[in-house]
């Protein structure tokens, strides 16, 4: 008896180790069973780094381990990482292809070059899930098993907006701190191109406007989204102006933290100017809880690895599409937001740490 457990367990660890070698890296595999069919699911990231599609992945990955444990299908998910290369995002796409995957999610490096993506899954009939980078929609209206997961980018900046007005509301100096009856404001957005940078921006500024706040821009540039690169634009900034900025608006969290980190130990600014962004990772939410960050806006991680992962399991398993919750014109899905400011960020830090 013994021995047939020690078999059987080493006739289990050949085929994982099997796959493994086959494809790439970041496989997740478990209760491997030779009865129970296996799907493929390829996911090509623009660069796994970013600290917001790192946490999409992680989600990914969870859910389809949950799935999986229903015991109807072996769930291989093989992650991949462009690192900001389109070339390399398509030959990932190739080899996903060649190696028969059924469906393949795609986070593009370059969103105006869907095309080319799309020609090569429609030719072996592989549908495509895009996601938080979307194509422009004649691309999506290629064929008819392409969709797109993402979130309502104007909502993120109308929000980003609110809480700022709020605070002003409730109290004129905290905002206006020079008192001069307009908001001096500094603009850091995420990527030239990004559709999310690009609304998120455009939103928050209207939504100022549309309720009659008066706004003077001193400064915006792009951060590309990253931490780093948003520290050495901020401290740039406090070199020029000093403290005449009195709200940063990010249109992330990672850059507004960068942001708050060139805030930090600078004696030459009396006043701090308040800083918002959006996304509501961990770090943001615990600034938040800090008071260094007035507020940010939750692009819920979450609820878009789930769309992602549940559209790609139906893709896969032939499932019936119409009943996708939340599909629209039969390919978007996009999942809402939330505000948080230190009236409720207790329950999101709950959140994040349950996970
Ligand atoms: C997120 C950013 C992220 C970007 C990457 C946006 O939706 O808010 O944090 O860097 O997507 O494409
Ligand atoms: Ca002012």
């Amino acid at each position: 008896m013994k021995k047939i457990k020690k078999l059987s367990k080493f006739l289990t660890i050949i085929p994982i180790i099997y796959l493994l070698s086959a494809c790439d890296k970041n496989v997740t595999i478990s209760n491997y069973n030779n009865h129970i069919k296996e799907i493929k699911i390829g996911v090509t990231l623009y660069n796994q780094d970013d600290a917001f599609i790192s946490t999409i992945v992680k989600n990914i990955e969870e859910i389809a381990k949950d799935k999986e444990n229903d015991g109807n299908y072996k769930i291989i998910i093989n992650v991949l990482d462009a690192r900001g290369s389109a070339s390399e995002q398509s030959s990932q796409v190739e080899r996903f292809v060649s190696q028969n995957y059924d469906v393949i999610c795609v986070n593009m490096v370059d969103r105006t070059t869907a095309s080319t993506i799309i020609d090569k899954a429609k030719a072996s009939n592989i549908p495509v899930v895009f996601f938080n980078r979307e194509p422009v929609e004649e691309d999506l209206d290629r064929w008819n098993k392409l969709y797109y997961v993402g979130a309502e980018a104007e909502k993120a900046g109308e929000m980003q907006a609110d809480i700022i007005i709020n605070a002003y509301r409730k109290n004129k100096q905290m905002v206006d701190r020079n008192g001069d009856g307009k908001i001096q404001y500094a603009m850091l957005e995420g990527e030239p191109g990004h559709q999310d940078a690009l609304i998120r921006s455009e939103y928050c500024i209207k939504a100022m406007e549309k309720n009659g706040i008066e706004l003077e821009k001193v400064a915006d540039d792009t951060a590309y989204w990253q931490s780093a690169q948003a520290t050495a634009k901020m401290s740039k900034w406090i070199n020029t102006y000093g403290d005449k900025i009195e709200v940063v608006f990010s249109n992330n969290d990672d850059m507004a933290l960068g942001a708050i980190q060139a805030l930090e130990g600078q004696n030459r600014i009396k006043n701090k100017p308040l800083v918002i962004g959006i996304d509501g990772i961990p770090k943001a939410l615990e600034a938040v809880k800090k008071g260094t960050m007035i507020g940010t806006v939750i692009n819920d991680s979450w609820k878009q690895a789930d769309a992602i992962f549940n559209l790609a399991y139906k893709l896969a398993t032939h499932g019936d599409m119409s009943s996708v919750q939340g599909l629209e014109k039969g390919k978007y899905i996009r999942t809402a937001h939330t505000e948080v400011t230190i009236d409720n960020v207790d329950l999101f830090l709950q959140k994040s740490t349950d996970k």
